[in-house]
């Protein structure tokens, strides 16, 4: 073997150009696709960096080989890098103005067929997952992990730069709560014990402000076992940051800057100063906290000319302290009675009860399913308020604030995408601060924390709290922020309470008993009696942030190995059954529905 050992690779195939036209070049990679037109064979040769086509003649002995070139065999070629003829440049490729005259090549390896063309764009996501190291040496792939890398660079060298220290916190810990389950690691030297891999290293970054350390950040590896959609993965990443004797400003101050940072870097882009919504606005003129502002169509409210309407629905609504609101769905007029229908089942599959929609006929009267329980005047009037034209119709839901305002969303996201409103070359970015601090759970009967038990409430609020004075929850507002672009939650964070008697408080205001308190958060609850100092963070979703630079809605297409919607690994089959062994040695005995599950081989 001449190459590897003794002729050392000089460029990278995708980086060569026209101001290397002359010299002697050394390249390794991939064959991508090969032409063979017997006195001369073409190949198109791939690494890292992209592709320069080789030109290799058979004849001569040291070219030799390429007569058994096949796709993806590993080889070697030293060459002459010389000006394609006019007419032969590839405008669509970086190195397409020259090409490789090969001088001497050598099969390092061969390869079996693959199981699909790596640039071929329409293959089926299974077979890709199931050979996922294939599919990482597509340019799209490459692309995206290369700009995760560039991400994680930008940001560890702005928080150095910025006083932030990186600490490592560990995997095997104890329940960190986030709001979903957790990942359970049974403990063979201590049977029947169980570690939980963190949800987020929160109690941990906290722990560290106690020791002093100020500022303190990590890209950090987050497990949570919860219903997985396009936006979500079961172990994630997130940059993680907590600082001392700061306020909500300071924090988002500095995101702000490390955002703009990274945007310019990578995109070559300005972000403008990032606007900020409270949460009740956010909710009201889009029906999410997370809205995505690219396009408008806002959601407008109806209450007023609605009261007393003598129409059941609504008014039902509006005595229980409901709303009516609806959209105007411009250039909506053609939508035909199946499309409503359409429509009204992804409202009520977003949590409302039904949808009315309105349109105006050709001769002026206005076409709806309510149309019997109105004058048509008021049905005018309605349609009219919502700002509704002739081109236009109206969606109106009656309902709870929250399943109205979730349906609302559901319905503007599928419009706005369906009727393509949406600029998807524009980034924007929100901060969405003010949130309340708890949520009543009607299923489990309690309040739960909004954001993390670990949020604190703002300051008037802090009396309520230690008093546990029930009426003030609803009304209790969260030092939380959240970043938002796009409509996706960039990040979130919050400031810490950082008092021992207002942290038990909200342990008991959330139903925890005392011996429960002590269990869980013993240690956390006596670290804050020694010294802690006012502190908060934020964390964000690496993988959602790459998502969003990379302009994809796959949180798969940013992660190097990813996990499917039903949380397995298709190319290591991961997660698999065990030896009885294995379990025993782990104290861990299977229930009779598991055995059963593993027998019929019914993993999903
Ligand atoms: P939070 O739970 O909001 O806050 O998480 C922070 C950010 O992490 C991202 N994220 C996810 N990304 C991919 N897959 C998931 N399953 C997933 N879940 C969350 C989101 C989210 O905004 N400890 C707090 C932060 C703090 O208070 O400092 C926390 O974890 O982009
Ligand atoms: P009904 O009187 O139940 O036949 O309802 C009349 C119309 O109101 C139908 O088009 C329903 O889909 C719609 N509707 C029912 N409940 C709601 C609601 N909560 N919000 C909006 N429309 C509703």
């Amino acid at each position: 073997m001449k190459f590897v050992k003794e002729l050392k690779r000089t460029n990278y195939a995708g980086e060569l150009n026209s101001q290397l036209i002359g010299q002697k070049v050394v390249l390794m990679g991939w064959v991508s696709s090969r032409r063979d037109h017997g006195n001369l064979v073409f190949i198109d040769l791939r690494d890292r960096e992209g592709l320069v086509q080789v030109v290799l003649d058979p004849n001569k002995t040291d070219n030799a080989s390429a007569k058994d070139f096949r796709g993806e065999y590993v080889v070697a070629i030293e060459g002459i890098v010389r000006a394609r003829p006019d007419g032969m440049k590839n405008t669509k490729l970086k190195s397409g103005e020259v090409e490789v005259e090969s001088i001497r090549c050598e099969i390092l390896n061969t390869a079996s067929t693959v199981p699909f063309q790596i640039d071929d764009e329409n293959v089926n996501e299974t077979l890709r997952l199931k050979y996922r190291y294939l599919d990482l040496r597509s340019p799209r792939l490459q692309n995206n992990l290369i700009m995760r890398h560039q991400v994680a660079r930008l940001v560890r060298e702005f928080l150095s730069n910025n006083g932030f220290i990186e600490v490592e916190t560990p995997i095997l810990f104890k329940s960190t709560p986030e709001g979903a389950r957790d990942y359970l690691v049974p403990s063979r030297v201590n049977p029947g014990n169980f570690y939980a891999l963190p949800q987020s290293p929160q109690i941990l970054k906290q722990l560290l402000m106690v020791s002093g350390y100020d500022r303190y950040f990590q890209i950090a590896r987050c497990f949570r076992d919860e219903d997985l959609r396009a936006d979500r993965q079961p172990e994630f990443s997130q940059i993680d940051m907590e600082m001392s004797f700061i306020d909500t400003e300071d924090i988002m101050n500095l995101n702000e800057r490390m955002l703009r940072h990274i945007w310019k870097e990578i995109k070559g882009l300005d972000v403008p100063p990032i606007q900020r919504m409270t949460y009740f606005e956010a909710m009201d003129r889009y029906g999410s906290d997370k809205p995505d502002t690219r396009f408008a169509m806002e959601i407008q409210d109806l209450s007023k000319i609605l009261a007393q309407s003598g129409f059941k629905v609504f008014d039902d609504a509006l005595a229980r302290g409901g709303i009516v609101r609806g959209l105007n769905v411009q250039g909506g007029s053609g939508f035909s009675r199946g499309q409503f229908d359409k429509l009204t089942d992804l409202a009520k599959k977003n949590g409302a009860k039904g949808l009315v929609w309105m349109k105006q006929e050709a001769d002026g009267t206005i076409n709806s399913p309510i149309a019997k329980f109105f004058t048509p005047e008021k049905l005018k009037q309605i349609f009219s308020h919502l700002g509704c034209t002739a081109k236009d119709c109206a969606l109106i839901v009656a309902d709870d604030y929250d399943p109205a305002c979730s349906a609302l969303s559901a319905l503007r996201l599928h419009l706005g995408r369906e009727l393509n409103l949406i600029d998807h070359s524009k980034y924007n970015f929100l901060w969405v601060i003010d949130f309340p601090l708890l949520e009543y759970s009607p299923d489990e009967k309690r309040w739960v924390s909004r954001h993390h038990p670990f949020t604190s409430p703002t300051d008037e609020f802090f009396e309520d709290m230690i008093n546990n004075n029930e009426k003030a929850y609803p009304k209790m507002l969260a030092k939380a922020y959240d970043l938002v672009c796009n409509g996706y939650e960039m990040g979130g964070g919050s400031i810490r309470i950082y008092r021992n008697e207002i942290q038990q408080a909200i342990f008991r205001l959330l139903g925890m008993t005392e011996e429960e308190t002590k269990m869980k958060f013993g240690f956390f609850l006596d670290a804050l009696k020694y010294g802690t100092p006012p502190h908060g963070g934020i964390a964000w979703g690496m993988d959602r942030l790459v998502m969003l630079l990379a302009q994809t809605d796959a949180i798969r297409e940013v992660i190097a190995f990813p996990k499917t919607a039903k949380a397995t690994c298709l190319m290591s089959d991961a997660p698999s059954a065990v030896s009885r062994d294995q379990l025993v040695e782990v104290g861990v005995r299977l229930s009779a529905q598991a055995e059963k599950a593993i027998e019929e081989g019914n993993k999903q």
